[in-house]
């Protein structure tokens, strides 16, 4: 049977992902913070937004391409930065950008990936996105984004939404540490998936390239042993540190992790190219708002792209996210289900999920291109 009659939806792949998965690898990848109710406010949140259908156009061919930061888009959609991508599966973070690259779609490597920007920007072609979370020291920030330009990756993505490590419970009670390591208890869970552990088996447990890198030149020198990887990235940058970053990088400068309409104007000033609407999957924050209810008096403060990220499973989402008033989406998890449940072929049959239920559903709102959708309606008793 083909992968489109077996898995034709992300939760398809993600019933078969948490079942190849050991449990602290799903946990790493599913929890959020707190009782996780952001996470469940993103979802519900998307659940809620109606569009209304328009019929009687005749034959349309819909047509879901975009355009953003001056490059057309086949789709309005990419891949969203994961530290430690290489858990869910080995040489994560190359397989999703050659199958992202491969379809035109822009794929985001995180600072605290597994695999380093020299090996993953090459396969983006020129395209693709280095999230940053700061470095402390001016000569490590000034590097990273050298090698981040210099591996091929245009657009620079601060992340600005983690000024302090999460808490993340589920996650701390799976007893998965940084960096990981397998204690009996782990190894026990590791037995019971196997196609994962042959998989990790000849690789080994990654860890994270970039920042180990600069951690171990750092022990080589004289600075002091505080010096490891935590205290390398300072991760509550401000406005001064934000105007560095801007300055210092040629190419698209966008914002990850806004949710405030003051903010946004704020930024808008500073002359960024793009904000990104994201509460890190419910991952730093259990009371912020659900995106796509964020989302409409952002777009009402500001004229600059917005990409929209958080709990984002279907085309149809992806739709509703445009409806509301967003120019791009970026999907973070799904992408991780479909690695673990098919490997490497994971990412492509996603693709091809996202683009087939674009399509039908754009037939469904006689929605030609995607400026054509309409204006998106809530339930009552919801406003966003
Ligand atoms: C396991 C995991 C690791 C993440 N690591 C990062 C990261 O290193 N940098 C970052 O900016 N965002 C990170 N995020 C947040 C994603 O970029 C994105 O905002 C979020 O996953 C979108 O929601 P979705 O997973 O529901 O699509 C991570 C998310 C997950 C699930």
């Amino acid at each position: 049977m083909d992968l489109a009659s077996r898995y034709p939806a992300v939760s398809d792949l993600k019933a078969r992902a948490k079942r190849r998965l050991p449990r602290f690898v799903w946990d790493y990848l599913d929890s959020a913070t707190g009782d996780e109710a952001t996470a469940r406010r993103n979802r519900a949140a998307l659940d809620a937004v109606l569009l209304p259908p328009s019929i009687l156009h005749g034959e349309i061919d819909p047509d879901p391409a975009t355009m953003l930061f001056g490059r057309p888009q086949p789709l309005p959609v990419g891949v969203a930065p994961v530290g430690m991508s290489g858990l869910v599966w080995p040489g994560a973070e190359r397989h999703l950008a050659e199958a992202a690259t491969e379809a035109g779609l822009p794929y985001a490597l995180s600072t605290v990936a597994t695999m380093l920007p020299e090996e993953v920007g090459p396969a983006t072609q020129g395209e693709g996105w280095f999230q940053i979370y700061p470095p402390r020291d001016p000569e490590i920030r000034a590097d990273m984004l050298r090698r981040a330009k210099d591996a091929g990756f245009r657009v620079l993505v601060l992340t600005v939404d983690v000024p302090a490590p999460s808490r993340r419970e589920r996650q701390v009670r799976g007893g998965l540490r940084q960096p990981p390591r397998l204690t009996p208890r782990l190894a026990l869970q590791t037995a019971l998936r196997p196609a994962w552990a042959l998989a990790m088996a000849r690789t080994g447990l990654p860890r994270m390239a970039l920042i180990e890198a600069y951690a171990a030149d750092l022990q080589k020198s004289s600075l002091p042993s505080t010096a490891h990887a935590g205290y390398l990235l300072r991760t509550s940058p401000d406005m001064e540190y934000l105007r560095w970053l801007r300055d210092a990088w040629d190419g698209p400068f966008v914002v990850k992790g806004v949710l405030r309409a003051d903010d946004a104007k704020r930024l808008e000033a500073e002359g960024v190219d793009a904000l990104w609407i994201s509460n890190h999957a419910g991952r730093q924050f259990d009371a912020a708002p659900a995106t796509a209810e964020a989302l409409p008096a952002i777009r009402a403060a500001t004229k600059l792209p917005l990409i929209l990220d958080g709990g984002v499973e279907s085309g149809l989402d992806i739709l509703r996210a445009r409806a509301l008033g967003a120019d791009f989406v970026m999907m973070g998890r799904a992408w991780h289900y479909a690695l673990a449940a098919l490997g490497p072929r994971g990412p492509a049959h996603l693709i091809d999920i996202l683009r087939a239920d674009l399509i039908a559903n754009m037939h469904q709102l006689g929605a030609a291109t995607l400026a054509d959708l309409p204006a998106p309606v809530y339930p009552p008793g919801f406003s966003p």
